[in-house]
């Protein structure tokens, strides 16, 4: 997968850029705040969207302007297409060959990206919620209709909580909400232990590579909504299914005293342990970067070795926060590739070990140039 040509207007503090890109390396070299994370957000943006950051439309559109427009074009396998994102005030367009796309599940897929950047060091710090949206990122690469999904999940917690809060519940109306979580979140539950079963031997496998093959490297489903649930790997569909059922009848005193549902995937989290031992707590911050960043490279070789194509790989100035040792193995990994498309930011140009099929650019003040 390719992204052959790049064209952006008016995208946050980037007036105007246009290029076409190298196959391989494309490295960005500037300050804090000229625009690199603005430049990856866009090519971010084109395949999912919606940005890696939580944002509102304004916030996208360059100042004192009404719209920015987004554009592209993706080869893969030899089939061109022309990818477009207008984002509006009050909305998006998208445009998939410059017909307008009304259903999102045709333009998901197009372009697939995975983006790795300082945040994520932390993700296995941080709160639930980031290793949830690792987990459903990933997923998203592999079968892009999960994004749907996810959504209409989300649309009907809105619903049910809306229900919960009420001053007398409707019950019949609850009764239809609950039978929906119980599908839904059978979904995606299902999806996530369905990808974490073919994930994790290809995760183990690079922390090894990275760190040392005394350590075994795990990501376990962690069920939050019950008490002693069982081993994820081991249950069925109907098993998730009745789960659920049990959990949102004996959760439904709480429910009600709070207001919002409390039982569902939009709860869980994901367990990283090296040799039994949970990183989050035990490891040593080399062994807890060397984690992280053997999430991100398995998830490329899953894809690569599942579905048969490279994504595009986004890397927002990481070499900052990996050590040396890691930083090299970064590279080496890049570098030992066949292929794949690479977008590097950085604000020190010799954090990066490449110098074949590469082209470098600098972005001052929203303008990107090219400089070898
Ligand atoms: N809607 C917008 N219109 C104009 N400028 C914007 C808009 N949104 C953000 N900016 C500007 O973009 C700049 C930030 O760009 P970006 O986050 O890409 O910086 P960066 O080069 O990644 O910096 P760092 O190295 O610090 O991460 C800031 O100067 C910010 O004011
Ligand atoms: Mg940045």
């Amino acid at each position: 997968m390719l992204l052959q040509a790049l064209r952006l207007e008016n995208f946050r503090n980037i007036e105007f850029a246009e290029f076409e890109p190298h196959p391989r390396f494309n490295v960005f070299s500037g300050a804090n705040g000229q625009g690199k994370t603005n430049l990856l957000e866009s090519i971010y943006l084109l395949s999912a969207v919606k940005s890696f950051r939580p944002q509102t439309n304004q916030s996208l559109i360059r100042h004192d302007q009404d719209e920015a427009v987004l554009q592209g074009r993706v080869d893969r396998g030899g089939m061109q297409r022309i990818v477009k994102v207008s984002i509006g005030k009050t909305g998006k367009k998208v445009f998939l060959n410059n017909s307008p796309v009304r259903n999102l599940s045709d333009f998901f897929g197009t372009l697939n990206v995975i983006v790795f950047g300082p945040e994520d060091i932390q993700i296995l710090k941080g709160s639930p919620s980031e290793r949830r949206r690792f987990i459903d990122r990933a997923i998203f690469n592999a079968r892009p209709g999960f994004a749907i999904e996810t959504q209409s999940y989300e649309d009907l917690l809105k619903q049910r909580n809306a229900v919960l809060k009420s001053e007398s519940v409707d019950a019949a109306l609850l009764d239809i909400y609950n039978e929906q979580l119980i599908q839904y979140g059978s979904d995606i539950i299902e999806r996530r232990i369905g990808f974490l079963d073919q994930f994790r031997p290809v995760l183990n496998a690079t922390f090894q590579s990275i760190f040392d093959t005394s350590f075994e490297a795990d990501l376990t489903y962690d069920f939050r909504w019950m008490d002693n649930a069982p081993k994820a790997g081991e249950l069925t569909r109907i098993d998730i299914e009745t789960l659920l059922e049990q959990a949102l009848k004996s959760s439904y005193p709480e429910e009600r005293a709070r207001g919002f549902t409390v039982v569902g995937p939009h709860r869980d989290d994901l367990k990283a342990t090296l040799n039994d031992f949970e990183v989050k707590t035990y490891a040593s911050q080399g062994q807890h970067r060397a984690f992280v960043l053997a999430m991100k490279i398995a998830q490329i070789r899953y894809l690569e070795e599942q579905y048969g194509f490279a994504p595009i790989l986004l890397l927002d100035d990481v070499s900052s926060e990996l050590d040396r040792e890691r930083n090299r193995y970064l590279f080496e990994f890049l570098h030992d590739r066949d292929d794949g498309q690479v977008f590097i930011t950085t604000t020190h140009r010799d954090y990066i070990l490449l110098s074949d099929e590469i082209v470098n650019y600098s972005i001052e003040n929203g303008v990107v140039r090219t400089s070898n």
